[in-house]
């Protein structure tokens, strides 16, 4: 049985005391909610206080990104050993970072060897743009984004993945709940192929791009999907709860 999981990405969202805000508004909801892994990606700079105010709490957080270096000249960047202090969990390779910021597969695939090393979960996001859906190569990029990214020990080490089309990230175009288990199904079997039946079975995968609290059901009552990376609903505390608490109800 596979645990589900709602992240909240907030991307480059919320000031600090903004951040304090959100958490404190559903931190007692969000805390009773049973059987679903709830993490929040806030922007690090709010990640010290928000552990403080999550202390004994069963919310997690998580980091956006990270650095692969532990530590050194390397301006600006944050080290998975400084995140290993503050969170549980850090999304690596997001569309955001590959689209703005040049990351490639290899890069990627240093992140997440990195974060495991010092017991981060990487949420590792893989998904095909708008071009490449229309040529019908989604699945030949899927592939080669989880060849060049992952290997077979990170499965071991808990890895959990996110499907996010690119197409559905941010503009309100969903793929469908059976469009995005027929491809969840699609890396489930590749990975079935690369590392075998039991690791394949094992690995959460979550489906992201534009889930609301009034499409989430659509997702997790299919039987591929593990629960859902969330970015512009999880800013919204009452949305982000019924996310979380419908996604209880199914799973
Ligand atoms: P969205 O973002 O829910 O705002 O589409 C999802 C993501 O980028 O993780």
């Amino acid at each position: 049985m596979r645990i589900p999981l709602i992240a909240g990405n907030w991307k480059m969202n919320t000031t600090l005391s903004e951040a304090i805000e959100l958490v404190s508004q559903m931190r007692p909801e969000l805390e009773k909610i049973g059987n679903v892994d709830r993490v929040i990606c806030p922007p690090f700079v709010s990640l010290a206080a928000l552990k403080e105010l999550l202390e004994g709490s069963s919310i997690k957080l998580g980091a956006q990104n990270l650095y692969f270096e532990t530590r050194g000249a390397y301006t600006g960047e944050i080290s998975p050993l400084m995140l290993a202090d503050l969170c549980d969990y850090v999304i690596i390779g997001h569309s955001e970072r590959r689209q703005y910021f040049n990351e490639s597969g290899e890069l990627i695939n240093k992140k997440v060897k990195a974060a495991l090393k010092v017991g981060l979960t990487p949420v590792l996001c893989i998904g095909e743009g708008l071009a490449e859906n229309e040529a019908g190569k989604t699945e030949a990029v899927l592939a080669a984004q989880l060849d060049s990214s992952s290997e077979r020990e990170y499965y071991s080490g808990g890895l959990v993945l996110a499907y996010e089309p690119v197409w559905a990230i941010g503009t309100g175009k969903a793929a469908s709940g059976e469009q995005a288990n027929e491809t969840i199904g699609f890396i489930r079997q590749h990975i079935s192929r690369q590392h075998g039946q039991g690791t394949a079975q094992q690995v959460r995968i979550l489906y992201g791009g534009s889930v609301t609290a009034d499409n989430i059901a659509e997702f997790i009552n299919q039987p591929e999907i593990d629960g859902a990376l969330v970015g512009g609903a999880s800013l919204k505390a009452g949305d982000f709860l019924s996310i979380v608490k419908q996604t209880s109800e199914v799973k």
